[in-house]
Protein backbone atom coordinates (compact mmCIF):
# COMPACT_ATOMS: atom_id res chain seq x y z
CA UNK A 1 0.00 0.00 0.00
CA UNK A 2 1.56 3.13 -1.19
CA UNK A 3 1.39 5.97 1.70
CA UNK A 4 0.76 9.85 0.84
CA UNK A 5 4.04 11.56 1.53
CA UNK A 6 3.93 15.15 0.35
CA UNK A 7 0.73 17.37 -0.38
CA UNK A 8 -0.10 20.40 -2.16
CA UNK A 9 -3.23 21.71 -0.90
CA UNK A 10 -4.84 24.85 -3.67
CA UNK A 11 -0.75 26.11 -3.56
CA UNK A 12 -0.65 29.56 -5.74
CA UNK A 13 2.75 31.73 -5.85
CA UNK A 14 2.83 34.81 -7.20
CA UNK A 15 5.56 36.76 -8.16
CA UNK A 16 4.62 40.59 -8.71
CA UNK A 17 0.87 39.81 -9.21
CA UNK A 18 1.93 37.99 -11.86
CA UNK A 19 0.47 34.27 -11.31
CA UNK A 20 2.66 32.08 -12.08
CA UNK A 21 0.99 28.95 -10.07
CA UNK A 22 -1.88 28.86 -10.29
CA UNK A 23 -3.94 26.60 -7.21
CA UNK A 24 -1.59 23.92 -7.55
CA UNK A 25 -3.53 20.30 -5.35
CA UNK A 26 -1.24 17.26 -5.94
CA UNK A 27 -0.08 14.82 -3.49
CA UNK A 28 3.04 12.27 -4.36
CA UNK A 29 3.44 8.99 -2.52
CA UNK A 30 6.18 7.40 -1.09
CA UNK A 31 8.56 5.59 -2.43
CA UNK A 32 7.05 7.07 -6.05
CA UNK A 33 9.15 8.29 -8.98
CA UNK A 34 6.76 11.56 -9.70
CA UNK A 35 7.84 13.61 -12.66
CA UNK A 36 6.45 17.35 -13.74
CA UNK A 37 6.10 17.51 -17.08
CA UNK A 38 5.87 20.44 -19.00
CA UNK A 39 7.10 23.42 -21.45
CA UNK A 40 9.83 25.72 -20.35
CA UNK A 41 7.79 28.75 -17.90
CA UNK A 42 5.15 26.48 -17.13
CA UNK A 43 5.88 26.38 -13.52
CA UNK A 44 8.09 23.03 -12.56
CA UNK A 45 10.94 24.58 -10.77
CA UNK A 46 9.06 26.41 -9.17
CA UNK A 47 6.54 23.79 -7.72
CA UNK A 48 10.17 22.22 -6.65
CA UNK A 49 11.56 24.72 -5.01
CA UNK A 50 8.31 24.86 -3.28
CA UNK A 51 8.42 20.87 -2.05
CA UNK A 52 12.26 21.60 -1.10
CA UNK A 53 11.57 24.85 0.99
CA UNK A 54 13.49 26.88 -0.91
CA UNK A 55 10.23 28.99 -1.93
CA UNK A 56 6.62 29.75 0.21
CA UNK A 57 3.28 29.91 -1.71
CA UNK A 58 1.66 33.03 -1.92
CA UNK A 59 -1.49 31.17 -0.44
CA UNK A 60 -2.34 27.49 0.32
CA UNK A 61 -0.28 24.68 2.11
CA UNK A 62 2.66 21.90 2.01
CA UNK A 63 2.64 19.39 3.99
CA UNK A 64 5.04 16.23 5.00
CA UNK A 65 4.16 12.92 6.52
CA UNK A 66 0.58 15.20 7.25
CA UNK A 67 2.77 17.83 9.36
CA UNK A 68 2.04 21.22 7.36
CA UNK A 69 5.49 22.45 6.41
CA UNK A 70 5.17 25.78 5.49
CA UNK A 71 7.66 27.19 7.63
CA UNK A 72 9.89 24.97 7.61
CA UNK A 73 13.32 25.61 6.13
CA UNK A 74 15.11 23.44 3.40
CA UNK A 75 18.13 21.76 5.64
CA UNK A 76 15.40 20.95 8.68
CA UNK A 77 12.84 18.84 5.61
CA UNK A 78 14.18 15.21 4.82
CA UNK A 79 14.56 16.22 1.33
CA UNK A 80 17.32 16.65 -0.88
CA UNK A 81 17.96 18.39 -4.42
CA UNK A 82 20.01 17.48 -7.29
CA UNK A 83 20.07 20.96 -9.97
CA UNK A 84 21.34 20.69 -13.11
CA UNK A 85 24.06 22.39 -12.82
CA UNK A 86 26.20 19.84 -9.90
CA UNK A 87 28.00 22.35 -8.53
CA UNK A 88 30.52 19.57 -7.18
CA UNK A 89 33.48 21.09 -5.60
CA UNK A 90 36.43 21.25 -8.20
CA UNK A 91 39.30 21.09 -5.17
CA UNK A 92 37.85 18.32 -3.70
CA UNK A 93 37.98 14.64 -4.76
CA UNK A 94 35.46 12.05 -5.36
CA UNK A 95 34.99 10.68 -1.98
CA UNK A 96 35.50 14.11 -0.21
CA UNK A 97 32.67 15.35 -2.50
CA UNK A 98 30.42 13.42 -0.96
CA UNK A 99 30.96 13.22 2.34
CA UNK A 100 30.59 16.80 2.62
CA UNK A 101 27.04 16.83 4.16
CA UNK A 102 28.30 14.58 6.12
CA UNK A 103 31.11 16.35 7.88
CA UNK A 104 28.97 19.60 8.92
CA UNK A 105 27.81 18.96 12.45
CA UNK A 106 24.27 18.17 13.19
CA UNK A 107 22.30 19.53 16.15
CA UNK A 108 20.49 16.52 18.16
CA UNK A 109 17.00 17.61 20.15
CA UNK A 110 18.97 18.28 22.94
CA UNK A 111 20.64 21.09 21.19
CA UNK A 112 24.18 19.43 21.29
CA UNK A 113 26.47 19.21 18.10
CA UNK A 114 26.87 15.66 16.75
CA UNK A 115 29.90 14.77 14.15
CA UNK A 116 29.85 11.64 12.72
CA UNK A 117 32.97 9.06 12.98
CA UNK A 118 35.44 8.69 10.44
CA UNK A 119 34.75 5.30 10.55
CA UNK A 120 30.96 5.85 9.61
CA UNK A 121 31.67 8.65 7.29
CA UNK A 122 33.58 6.08 5.28
CA UNK A 123 31.37 3.16 5.30
CA UNK A 124 28.38 5.92 4.27
CA UNK A 125 30.33 7.19 1.39
CA UNK A 126 31.79 3.60 0.19
CA UNK A 127 27.91 2.64 0.13
CA UNK A 128 26.93 5.69 -2.14
CA UNK A 129 29.66 4.49 -4.36
CA UNK A 130 28.31 1.58 -4.84
CA UNK A 131 24.80 2.34 -5.36
CA UNK A 132 25.71 5.00 -8.05
CA UNK A 133 28.34 2.38 -9.83
CA UNK A 134 31.52 4.23 -8.87
CA UNK A 135 32.96 2.27 -6.65
CA UNK A 136 37.17 2.84 -6.96
CA UNK A 137 36.49 6.10 -8.52
CA UNK A 138 36.84 7.54 -4.97
CA UNK A 139 40.49 9.33 -4.90
CA UNK A 140 39.66 10.97 -8.53
CA UNK A 141 39.20 14.35 -9.00
CA UNK A 142 35.77 15.62 -10.67
CA UNK A 143 37.50 16.86 -13.67
CA UNK A 144 38.56 13.56 -14.48
CA UNK A 145 35.15 12.45 -14.87
CA UNK A 146 32.56 12.75 -17.60
CA UNK A 147 29.51 14.74 -17.37
CA UNK A 148 27.45 11.29 -16.72
CA UNK A 149 29.93 10.24 -14.07
CA UNK A 150 30.05 14.38 -12.18
CA UNK A 151 26.57 13.86 -12.38
CA UNK A 152 26.03 10.28 -10.31
CA UNK A 153 28.30 12.17 -8.12
CA UNK A 154 26.00 14.74 -7.44
CA UNK A 155 23.01 12.39 -6.85
CA UNK A 156 25.64 10.80 -4.28
CA UNK A 157 25.84 13.35 -2.41
CA UNK A 158 22.56 14.04 -2.50
CA UNK A 159 21.57 10.63 -1.21
CA UNK A 160 24.18 10.38 1.51
CA UNK A 161 22.35 12.21 4.06
CA UNK A 162 19.27 10.05 3.61
CA UNK A 163 16.68 11.71 2.66
CA UNK A 164 13.63 10.58 2.35
CA UNK A 165 12.58 12.61 -0.87
CA UNK A 166 15.28 13.34 -3.63
CA UNK A 167 14.18 16.15 -5.91
CA UNK A 168 15.87 16.52 -9.60
CA UNK A 169 15.15 19.21 -11.53
CA UNK A 170 16.32 18.78 -15.28
CA UNK A 171 18.91 16.83 -14.16
CA UNK A 172 20.19 14.72 -17.22
CA UNK A 173 19.99 18.47 -19.31
CA UNK A 174 23.21 18.48 -19.85
CA UNK A 175 24.22 15.17 -21.58
CA UNK A 176 24.14 13.86 -24.93
CA UNK A 177 21.30 11.46 -25.90
CA UNK A 178 22.83 8.59 -25.50
CA UNK A 179 24.67 8.96 -22.03
CA UNK A 180 20.80 10.62 -20.98
CA UNK A 181 19.06 7.01 -21.97
CA UNK A 182 21.37 5.57 -20.17
CA UNK A 183 21.00 8.01 -16.85
CA UNK A 184 17.74 7.43 -17.13
CA UNK A 185 17.88 3.71 -16.78
CA UNK A 186 20.56 4.35 -14.09
CA UNK A 187 18.59 6.65 -12.00
CA UNK A 188 15.07 4.52 -11.97
CA UNK A 189 17.57 1.63 -10.41
CA UNK A 190 18.75 4.21 -7.76
CA UNK A 191 15.59 4.97 -6.95
CA UNK A 192 14.52 1.22 -6.97
CA UNK A 193 17.65 0.37 -5.17
CA UNK A 194 17.13 3.35 -1.85
CA UNK A 195 13.53 2.86 -1.83
CA UNK A 196 13.14 6.58 -1.60
CA UNK A 197 10.54 9.17 -3.52
CA UNK A 198 11.94 10.87 -6.49
CA UNK A 199 10.16 14.16 -8.00
CA UNK A 200 11.99 14.64 -10.89
CA UNK A 201 11.34 17.70 -13.34
CA UNK A 202 11.70 17.68 -16.91
CA UNK A 203 10.43 19.01 -20.18
CA UNK A 204 10.84 16.22 -22.28
CA UNK A 205 8.29 13.50 -22.95
CA UNK A 206 9.86 10.50 -23.44
CA UNK A 207 12.25 10.91 -20.62
CA UNK A 208 8.90 11.64 -18.66
CA UNK A 209 7.17 8.03 -19.68
CA UNK A 210 10.22 5.69 -19.50
CA UNK A 211 10.86 6.56 -15.98
CA UNK A 212 7.87 7.48 -13.89
CA UNK A 213 5.26 5.81 -11.76
CA UNK A 214 3.20 9.23 -12.51
CA UNK A 215 3.27 11.97 -14.66
CA UNK A 216 2.01 15.57 -13.56
CA UNK A 217 1.24 17.50 -17.15
CA UNK A 218 1.70 21.09 -16.36
CA UNK A 219 1.32 24.52 -18.90
CA UNK A 220 0.53 27.87 -17.71
CA UNK A 221 0.94 27.26 -14.41
CA UNK A 222 -2.00 24.76 -14.13
CA UNK A 223 -1.93 21.26 -13.88
CA UNK A 224 -3.51 19.56 -16.83
CA UNK A 225 -3.45 16.20 -16.02
CA UNK A 226 -2.18 13.00 -13.19
CA UNK A 227 -1.66 10.04 -14.04
CA UNK A 228 0.43 7.45 -15.17
CA UNK A 229 2.42 6.90 -18.55
CA UNK A 230 -0.29 4.99 -20.00
CA UNK A 231 -2.92 7.15 -19.22
CA UNK A 232 -1.73 10.33 -20.06
CA UNK A 233 -0.66 8.89 -23.81
CA UNK A 234 -3.92 6.94 -23.85
CA UNK A 235 -6.35 8.82 -22.05
CA UNK A 236 -5.40 12.88 -22.15
CA UNK A 237 -7.72 15.28 -21.08
CA UNK A 238 -7.49 18.02 -23.19
CA UNK A 239 -5.46 18.88 -26.68
CA UNK A 240 -2.52 20.37 -24.72
CA UNK A 241 -1.88 16.71 -23.35
CA UNK A 242 -2.77 15.01 -26.13
CA UNK A 243 -0.25 17.37 -28.40
CA UNK A 244 2.51 17.78 -25.99
CA UNK A 245 2.58 14.15 -25.13
CA UNK A 246 3.66 11.66 -28.36
CA UNK A 247 2.07 12.85 -31.53
CA UNK A 248 -1.99 12.95 -31.88
CA UNK A 249 -3.96 14.04 -34.98
CA UNK A 250 -6.58 16.02 -32.97
CA UNK A 251 -9.82 16.77 -34.65
CA UNK A 252 -13.59 18.12 -34.35
CA UNK A 253 -15.86 15.97 -33.71
CA UNK A 254 -19.52 15.76 -32.53
CA UNK A 255 -20.60 12.98 -30.36
CA UNK A 256 -24.09 12.12 -31.51
CA UNK A 257 -24.36 9.35 -28.91
CA UNK A 258 -22.72 7.13 -26.40
CA UNK A 259 -19.50 5.03 -28.56
CA UNK A 260 -20.69 7.43 -31.63
CA UNK A 261 -18.69 10.09 -33.04
CA UNK A 262 -18.64 12.08 -36.11
CA UNK A 263 -15.59 13.26 -37.92
CA UNK A 264 -15.91 15.00 -41.52
CA UNK A 265 -19.70 13.98 -41.03
CA UNK A 266 -18.72 10.70 -40.73
CA UNK A 267 -20.29 8.28 -38.35
CA UNK A 268 -17.15 6.47 -36.12
CA UNK A 269 -17.92 4.31 -33.43
CA UNK A 270 -15.82 4.74 -30.05
CA UNK A 271 -15.07 3.52 -26.75
CA UNK A 272 -15.77 7.05 -25.15
CA UNK A 273 -19.46 7.80 -23.85
CA UNK A 274 -20.55 10.40 -21.13
CA UNK A 275 -21.35 13.49 -23.35
CA UNK A 276 -24.19 15.32 -24.09
CA UNK A 277 -25.85 14.34 -26.95
CA UNK A 278 -24.67 16.29 -30.08
CA UNK A 279 -21.89 17.69 -27.94
CA UNK A 280 -18.81 19.19 -30.05
CA UNK A 281 -15.71 17.70 -28.43
CA UNK A 282 -12.05 17.19 -29.54
CA UNK A 283 -11.29 13.50 -31.26
CA UNK A 284 -8.00 12.25 -30.36
CA UNK A 285 -6.19 9.54 -33.55
CA UNK A 286 -2.78 8.67 -32.74
CA UNK A 287 -0.78 8.16 -35.73
CA UNK A 288 0.15 4.73 -35.13
CA UNK A 289 -4.32 4.00 -34.81
CA UNK A 290 -4.57 3.77 -38.30
CA UNK A 291 -5.07 1.46 -41.04
CA UNK A 292 -4.55 2.48 -43.82
CA UNK A 293 -6.92 0.24 -46.79
CA UNK A 294 -7.79 0.52 -50.39
CA UNK A 295 -9.77 3.75 -51.19
CA UNK A 296 -13.03 2.52 -51.79
CA UNK A 297 -12.82 0.86 -48.43
CA UNK A 298 -11.57 3.62 -46.36
CA UNK A 299 -14.09 5.21 -43.95
CA UNK A 300 -12.21 8.33 -45.31
CA UNK A 301 -10.10 8.73 -48.17
CA UNK A 302 -7.49 11.28 -48.79
CA UNK A 303 -4.37 12.12 -50.85
CA UNK A 304 -0.85 11.40 -49.78
CA UNK A 305 0.90 15.05 -49.12
CA UNK A 306 4.33 13.85 -47.97
CA UNK A 307 6.63 10.70 -46.77
CA UNK A 308 9.21 10.50 -44.47
CA UNK A 309 11.25 7.56 -44.19
CA UNK A 310 11.81 6.91 -39.80
CA UNK A 311 13.70 3.97 -39.68
CA UNK A 312 10.82 1.53 -38.42
CA UNK A 313 8.04 2.97 -40.20
CA UNK A 314 7.00 5.92 -42.76
CA UNK A 315 5.52 9.18 -41.31
CA UNK A 316 2.91 10.60 -44.15
CA UNK A 317 1.08 13.18 -44.07
CA UNK A 318 -2.22 12.41 -45.02
CA UNK A 319 -4.56 15.27 -46.64
CA UNK A 320 -8.71 14.93 -45.67
CA UNK A 321 -10.67 17.31 -47.20
CA UNK A 322 -8.33 20.12 -46.05
CA UNK A 323 -7.24 18.42 -42.84
CA UNK A 324 -3.55 17.10 -42.75
CA UNK A 325 -3.24 13.92 -40.32
CA UNK A 326 0.46 12.52 -39.26
CA UNK A 327 0.40 8.61 -40.21
CA UNK A 328 2.68 5.63 -39.20
CA UNK A 329 2.73 2.86 -41.58
CA UNK A 330 5.23 0.25 -42.58
CA UNK A 331 3.85 0.20 -45.86
CA UNK A 332 5.06 2.93 -48.31
CA UNK A 333 2.33 4.79 -49.87
CA UNK A 334 3.69 7.08 -52.43
CA UNK A 335 3.22 10.83 -52.28
CA UNK A 336 0.03 11.42 -54.35
CA UNK A 337 -1.39 8.17 -53.74
CA UNK A 338 -5.17 8.34 -52.82
CA UNK A 339 -5.93 5.94 -49.48
CA UNK A 340 -8.32 4.47 -47.34
CA UNK A 341 -8.79 5.00 -43.71
CA UNK A 342 -10.06 2.54 -41.51
CA UNK A 343 -9.99 3.00 -37.67
CA UNK A 344 -10.84 0.49 -34.48
CA UNK A 345 -13.07 2.02 -32.00
CA UNK A 346 -9.97 1.84 -29.39
CA UNK A 347 -7.94 4.18 -31.64
CA UNK A 348 -10.40 6.79 -31.22
CA UNK A 349 -9.85 8.85 -28.01
CA UNK A 350 -12.75 11.81 -27.08
CA UNK A 351 -12.28 14.89 -25.08
CA UNK A 352 -14.06 17.91 -23.86
CA UNK A 353 -13.68 21.04 -25.45
CA UNK A 354 -11.15 22.95 -23.63
CA UNK A 355 -9.27 26.52 -23.88
CA UNK A 356 -6.55 24.41 -26.00
CA UNK A 357 -8.80 23.38 -28.73
CA UNK A 358 -8.18 24.52 -32.15
CA UNK A 359 -4.63 25.02 -30.93
CA UNK A 360 -2.68 22.04 -31.75
CA UNK A 361 -3.08 18.35 -33.83
CA UNK A 362 -2.77 19.88 -37.01
CA UNK A 363 0.30 19.06 -39.32
CA UNK A 364 -0.17 21.21 -42.37
CA UNK A 365 2.81 22.91 -41.40
CA UNK A 366 4.87 20.01 -41.00
CA UNK A 367 3.37 18.96 -44.87
CA UNK A 368 4.37 22.43 -45.67
CA UNK A 369 8.03 22.38 -44.40
CA UNK A 370 8.37 18.86 -46.08
CA UNK A 371 7.14 20.44 -50.03
CA UNK A 372 9.08 23.29 -49.43
CA UNK A 373 11.66 21.12 -48.88
CA UNK A 374 11.41 18.79 -51.44
CA UNK A 375 9.80 20.86 -54.32
CA UNK A 376 6.90 18.01 -54.43
CA UNK A 377 3.87 18.57 -55.86
CA UNK A 378 0.66 17.09 -55.83
CA UNK A 379 -2.86 17.39 -56.92
CA UNK A 380 -5.39 19.04 -54.66
CA UNK A 381 -7.73 16.39 -52.60
CA UNK A 382 -10.84 18.51 -53.68
CA UNK A 383 -13.26 15.92 -52.53
CA UNK A 384 -15.72 16.58 -49.43
CA UNK A 385 -16.48 13.72 -47.08
CA UNK A 386 -19.07 11.92 -49.09
N1 LIG B 1 11.81 34.52 -8.53
C1 LIG B 1 11.00 34.79 -9.56
N2 LIG B 1 10.58 36.05 -9.79
C2 LIG B 1 9.73 36.33 -10.82
N3 LIG B 1 9.27 35.41 -11.69
C3 LIG B 1 9.66 34.14 -11.51
C4 LIG B 1 10.54 33.76 -10.45
N4 LIG B 1 10.75 32.42 -10.54
C5 LIG B 1 10.04 31.99 -11.60
N5 LIG B 1 9.38 33.02 -12.18
C6 LIG B 1 8.49 32.91 -13.34
O1 LIG B 1 7.58 31.87 -13.08
C7 LIG B 1 7.28 31.15 -14.26
C8 LIG B 1 7.54 29.68 -14.06
O2 LIG B 1 8.92 29.49 -13.89
P1 LIG B 1 9.56 28.07 -13.59
O3 LIG B 1 8.89 27.46 -12.42
O4 LIG B 1 11.03 28.26 -13.51
O5 LIG B 1 9.18 27.26 -14.91
P2 LIG B 1 9.80 25.91 -15.51
O6 LIG B 1 10.72 25.31 -14.50
O7 LIG B 1 8.61 25.06 -15.81
O8 LIG B 1 10.51 26.30 -16.78
C9 LIG B 1 8.11 31.77 -15.37
O9 LIG B 1 7.30 32.67 -16.07
C10 LIG B 1 9.20 32.48 -14.60
O10 LIG B 1 9.68 33.57 -15.35
MG1 LIG C 1 12.74 24.92 -14.66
Amino acid sequence: MSKELIRLANCTMAFDDEVVLDNINLYINDKEFLTLLGPSGCGKTTTLRIIGGFQTPTSGDVYFDGVRINAVPPYKRAINTVFQKYALFPHLNIFENIAFGLRIPKTDPLGRKVKLSEEEIHQRVMEMLEVVNLRGFERRRITQLSGGQQQRVAIARALVNRPKVLLLDEPLGALDLKLRKDMQNELKRIQKAMEITFVYVTHDQEEALAMSDTVVVMDGGKIQQIGTPEDIYNEPKNAFVADFIGESNIIDGIMRADGVVEIFNRRFVCLDGGFDKDEAVDVVIRPEDVDIVPEDQGQLKGTVTSVTFKGMQYDIIVDFYGFKWLIQTTDLSPVGSRIGIKIDPDGIHVMKKSRYSGMFGDYSSYSEEYEEISGAGYEEDSGNAE
